[in-house]
């Protein structure tokens, strides 16, 4: 029985693009609590993940530091209201300003969420997932094209986590994700602290949705600590990086490359040296992984 896939099972089904996409590394999500301990700790950083919308119809001093920004990192926008989920298609004038911004930074990929942020042009004002239905991924492959005819640099897709599981489901969370990245030919934005606290929540062992997730379009990692209310898991993104998530964040480099990975912290912001301890962690998982063989979905259970 073959028991190790170096690249070779890599090429079949993922797009093209995403083999040959730079490594950037590890960073964090650009908050500007700890924007001057970024340009003393450059050298430790690899890159930064902005959020798209900030600069959006932005005032002057707040385009004076994306210029700043990306003289000294890598930059990759993150967007949080392309409401791919949205059935009443993208709303065009805010992707006219991800796509003007996409152009000015030339990042190497972008990013949104596989969720719904606005219904009949009403801002919820937050990640709402949807039903998992064939409906929806209709939807989404809908949108999802509209955004990549606009937009010709590599798409990511991010999961969300959520509190309900709809009874008019028809397939898991991971299925539903996997139909839409082969659909779209998407990569995929895995943020191992969502997929944890989702599994954690509804009783799901996380293994087994890495072994349904198509892994081998991820590109990129978001990773953070896990917060607790009311027994259960939250993303507050307001804690160290549990145990917890750096067990999932190894069993994800032992089964796929990944091109890059983002500590994401809003909250209770700590001295920047424990940032520095989370992104050096990270990195070494990621370099010793990459040492390594891949490991198939015979051997990882
Ligand atoms: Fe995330």
């Amino acid at each position: 029985m073959l028991l190790t896939d170096s690249a070779a099972g890599h090429s079949k089904s993922v797009s093209g693009k995403i083999p040959h996409l730079p490594h950037l590394g590890v960073g964090i999500g650009f908050r500007e609590p700890f924007r001057a301990d970024l340009f003393l700790h450059q050298d430790k950083i690899d890159f930064l993940e902005i959020t798209a919308d900030h600069y959006f119809d932005a005032h002057s001093k707040k385009l004076e530091e994306l210029d700043l920004l990306k003289q000294h990192f890598p930059l990759i926008p993150h967007g949080l209201n392309l409401s791919l989920g949205s059935a009443e298609g993208i709303d065009e004038i805010y992707l006219e300003k991800f796509a003007g911004l996409v152009e000015k930074l030339n990042p190497a990929w972008f990013s949104d969420h596989l969720c719904f942020t606005k219904s009949n042009g009403v801002n919820i004002g937050h990640l709402a997932p949807v039903p998992y239905t064939n409906e929806a991924i209709k939807i989404f492959v809908r949108n999802i094209s509209r955004v990549k005819d606009k937009i010709k640099i590599p798409f990511i897709l991010e999961n969300i986590t959520y509190n309900v599981r709809f009874p008019s489901s028809e397939m898991s969370e991971a299925e539903f994700i996997t139909k839409i990245l082969r659909e779209t030919d998407c990569g995929l934005l895995l943020d191992i602290t969502n997929l944890y606290i989702n599994s954690t929540n509804f009783g799901i062992d996380w293994r087994e949705i890495l072994d349904e997730l198509p892994l081998e379009n991820v590109v990129q990692l978001h990773f953070a600590g896990l917060h607790k209310h009311d027994n259960r898991l939250i993303d507050a993104h307001a804690n160290k990086t549990n145990d917890e998530i750096w067990e999932v964040f190894r069993e994800v480099c032992r089964r796929t490359n990944v091109k890059g990975a983002i500590l994401e912290r809003d909250e209770n912001f700590p001295p920047f040296a424990e940032i520095l301890d989370e992104i050096a962690t990270a990195k070494e998982i990621i370099d010793f992984a990459e040492t390594r063989p891949k490991l198939t979905k015979l051997l990882c259970r």
